[in-house]
């Protein structure tokens, strides 16, 4: 099996990582800009007052970054 382009690799206690040539799009499936060639991170706690982008809230908070049933 080859090694995919793109992946999203999920932190920890933080983030999800998402690399590689992919579309970021909203619930309407308008298109939401990214920096082209760059990772990018998208909130997992729920936090975040840049949605769906991680600003880093998850640091200050409690929150649960468990992944149950992985
Ligand atoms: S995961 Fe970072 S602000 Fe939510």
């Amino acid at each position: 099996m080859s090694d995919p382009k793109s992946g999203i690799m999920i932190s920890k206690q933080g983030p999800y990582k998402v690399e590689g040539a992919v579309r970021l799009l909203d619930s309407d499936g308008v298109r939401v800009d990214t920096a082209e060639g760059k990772p990018f991170f998208l909130c997992r706690c729920g936090h975040s007052n840049n949605k769906p982008f991680c600003d880093g809230t998850h640091n200050r908070i409690e929150w649960d970054p468990a992944l149950k049933g992985i």
